[in-house]
């Protein structure tokens, strides 16, 4: 309530021809939306618990994971209950906003073809959407056997969904400074040479049978022993001396200044997310084309951080499991349109507000697009960027110096 009469105020402001807009400042934190003004939100979140290993893995067998995980590098079973947890948190926060039955008009789901963010999404999307007993069509097993209805899921594009792995054919020019990022950049060099790096991949070549480290080694490995530990799995002892330097280190992966350093590398990572974004904003705002309340992306950690760092609105320590980006377009008098970013990175706590640096809060629609022009781009022109310089002298420039990245295949 007292968030909507600080927006009034602003409603008002704006049909003033001097644009006297009050110092704003963002209203206290809340699990519900504000849905009296809500027009559409775009939400978007990456797959909880997932597991991996590693050569000399002790836990290398997929006997001891059995009643956890279907498979390597798929969603847990606490993974599992994170996202139904997710989903029944969104359904709080948009109750009302959503009706209790889903249409395709309503929501649509988006997904990359990745099996754990497929899994995610329909956990998810199950959470949102249970079976309404009202709406005969939702509540369709008469034995009530599961609270579970069918909601369709759509896979979108690696350039929309996991640039990540994005592979040297679809976009080389990413694919190289992806290389470059994790061991020939300065920062890269610089991470890489800190005493502790040096001391933690010493260590790591020497009992993990790993054959290169590099901080984006580190980051994947403490992935790998932290959901190990989480799961009561006694860790080898070499790891000891290292696990709280690596939770250190491990941040440099997801981290704005190596993921997104530049207006090229945001442009290729999530210029294309935020071109949709803004495109369904756009259409929602003045029409054209059916554009649903709730657009949903079952992402991935980079993905999602990518995103945030191209905002500027992400810091490196901030990636936890279950977390959830949500876009909101608001309404208010006038057709005045405002973005406003929510973070949930905490579940027993609401999301938090985050504040664009360069869109003057309340972020108005015309504002954050303008933010956001730099790193609009077509399809067409995505292809080509990510082709630029490729078959000539920068090519070899740019492979010359990169070194592998990602040298353990079973660590993606
Ligand atoms: C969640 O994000 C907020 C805002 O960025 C930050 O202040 C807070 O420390 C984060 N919490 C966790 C657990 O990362
Ligand atoms: C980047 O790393 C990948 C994975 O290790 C490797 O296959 C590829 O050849 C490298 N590409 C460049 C341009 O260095």
């Amino acid at each position: 309530m007292q968030s909507y009469i600080f927006f009034h105020e602003l409603t008002f402001a704006f049909t003033s021809t001097v644009l006297l807009i009050k110092v704003a400042s963002v209203p206290a934190r809340s699990d519900l939306a504000d849905i009296s003004t809500l027009e559409m939100v775009q939400i978007m979140f990456r797959p909880p618990l997932t597991h991996w290993h590693y050569p000399t893995d002790p836990w290398n067998n997929v006997a001891i994971w059995k009643d956890i995980a279907p498979g390597f590098g798929e969603l847990t079973l606490v993974g599992k209950r994170q996202a139904l947890e997710l989903g029944k948190w969104l359904r709080f926060r948009y109750d009302g906003f959503l009706s209790s039955s889903h249409t395709r008009r309503e929501a649509i789901f988006k997904t990359s073809g990745v099996d754990r963010a497929i899994q995610t999404g329909q956990v998810v999307a199950a959470g949102i959407y249970p079976p309404a007993p009202h709406d005969p069509k939702s509540d369709w097993d008469p034995s009530r056997e599961i609270n579970w209805q069918p909601i369709p899921f759509h896979v979108a594009p690696d350039r929309i969904m996991h640039p990540k792995t994005l592979s040297e054919t679809e976009c080389p020019r990413f694919v190289a400074m992806k290389n470059a990022s994790f061991t020939t950049t300065p920062l890269a060099v610089m991470i890489n040479s800190d005493p502790e790096v040096v001391r933690v991949c010493t260590e790591i070549l020497k009992h993990s049978g790993l054959t290169m480290c590099h901080f984006g080694v580190i980051h994947n490995l403490h992935k790998t022993l932290a959901i190990q530990r989480k799961y009561g799995l006694p860790l080898p002892a070499w790891t000891d001396s290292i696990m709280d330097s690596m939770r250190r280190i491990a941040v440099y992966r997801t981290d704005p200044r190596v993921a997104v350093p530049t207006t090229e590398a945001r442009r290729l990572t999530s210029g294309p997310i935020l071109t949709e974004l803004v495109g369904d904003m756009e259409r929602r705002i003045f029409g054209g084309g059916l554009v649903p309340k709730m657009t949903s992306y079952s992402s991935h950690s980079t993905a999602v951080a990518a995103l945030l760092g191209t905002l500027d609105i992400f810091e490196a320590r901030h990636a936890p499991e279950a977390s959830v980006v949500a876009v909101e377009l608001h309404r208010f008098r006038g057709n005045n349109h405002v973005v406003r970013i929510f973070f949930r990175n905490e579940t027993n706590s609401p999301p938090y507000e985050l504040e664009l640096p360069k869109c003057r809060y309340p972020c108005t629609f015309a504002n954050f697009k303008t933010t956001v022009s730099p790193y609009l781009l077509s399809d067409e022109e995505w292809w080509w960027e990510c082709r630029r310089g490729v078959g000539r002298s920068a090519r070899g420039e740019i492979y010359h110096n990169s070194i592998s990245s990602d040298q353990n295949p079973s660590l993606v």
